[in-house]
């Protein structure tokens, strides 16, 4: 087993708008798109489409999404053992892409919120087993905090995703993660520092790997990402030109594409640029999951990556 993510499943429900309504205003879009989504799940579903071999924790809904997303996990390949049914709705979230390739989220939690320490307890055995844990910021941080101590006992590197931005996430208890990875926004929550320029960024990345976090990668959207690495050496990856449609989950694209390089290879650099293309290449398309391409959709189209996924 390469990777246990531990995390949320949603189902998006994404509307693509012209513009959003104003209140009391019913309008029209012209398109509308259903699909498998949520932080977690995409990240799994992205490093699984690469080939890696991935371990989901999550809870699902007792309503008619829970067979069809576990259903979805199955097809990718993904070990569902550890995917618990509970008395909830599942996570939903209605997604408005606007024709400038915009998001705004609205996310129902649902039995994303019921993901407990003792879960992680229970997958305990086959956790163990795996490289690399994966987190985000959709299930309870009590939660989160657990898994990050799993990882500290057991000596298996911790990656997470402080997404979305969480006011009340400590950073003390998330401090001997291996890697953080957030944008902007989840940089100055995390560290209480503004984020308004390039130096901004540079100081608030360094405050959290002065905190103790060996690598802090900051996503930066179309400019790409920034590394600083356990030395506090600063690298920077720009990203490549597309044309963007859709960016909804090209943030998990990218940790689901670096996570997979990451434990194939241990070349951090290496995963990064793989990952700068991946996410850019699921921009092109509609969809979160739906616009992840499989290994061998990737090595078609970037052919100077296929050593590296
Ligand atoms: O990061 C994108 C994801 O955020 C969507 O799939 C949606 O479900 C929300 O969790
Ligand atoms: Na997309």
């Amino acid at each position: 087993m390469d990777i246990a993510v531990i995390g949320s499943n949603m189902v998006d429900l994404i509307a693509y708008i012209n513009r959003m309504p104003a209140e009391g205003e019913t309008i029209e879009a012209p398109d509308f798109k259903m699909g498998c989504g949520g932080k977690g799940a995409n990240q799994a579903i992205a490093a699984a489409k690469l080939g890696a071999e991935v371990l989901m924790l999550t809870r699902v809904g007792n309503d008619i999404f829970a067979d069809n997303t576990i259903e979805n996990f199955r097809q990718n390949g993904i070990d569902t053992r550890y995917i618990f049914k509970s008395d909830a709705s599942s996570g939903v979230a209605p997604i408005f892409v606007d024709p400038e390739s915009r998001n705004s989220i609205i996310i129902v939690k649902g039995a994303n919120k019921l993901l407990s320490p003792a879960d992680i307890e229970t997958a305990a055995e086959d956790i163990k087993k795996c490289k690399l844990i994966v987190l985000q910021l959709e299930i309870p941080t009590e939660t989160v905090y657990a898994a990050v101590k799993f990882g500290e006992k057991h000596g298996i590197p911790v990656l997470l995703n402080p997404a979305p931005a969480q006011p009340d996430l400590v950073l003390e208890h998330v401090k001997s993660c291996e890697f953080i990875v957030p944008n902007e926004t989840e940089l100055s929550l995390l560290t209480g520092m503004p984020v308004d320029n390039e130096d901004d960024i540079r100081n608030a990345a360094a405050a959290l790997h002065q905190a103790g976090v060996k690598n802090v990668i900051v996503t930066l959207g179309s400019k790409g990402a920034l590394w600083l690495n356990q030395n506090g050496e600063e690298q920077m990856f720009p990203s490549h030109k597309v044309n963007a449609r859709d960016t909804t989950g090209a943030g998990d694209a990218f940790i689901g594409c670096f996570s997979h390089v990451y434990v194939k290879t241990g070349d951090i650099a290496q995963a990064i640029k793989t990952a700068n293309f991946y996410a850019g290449d699921s921009v092109t398309r509609l969809g979160t999951q739906s616009s992840y391409h499989d290994r061998a959709e990737f090595v078609a189209d970037y052919p100077e990556q296929a050593d590296f996924v």
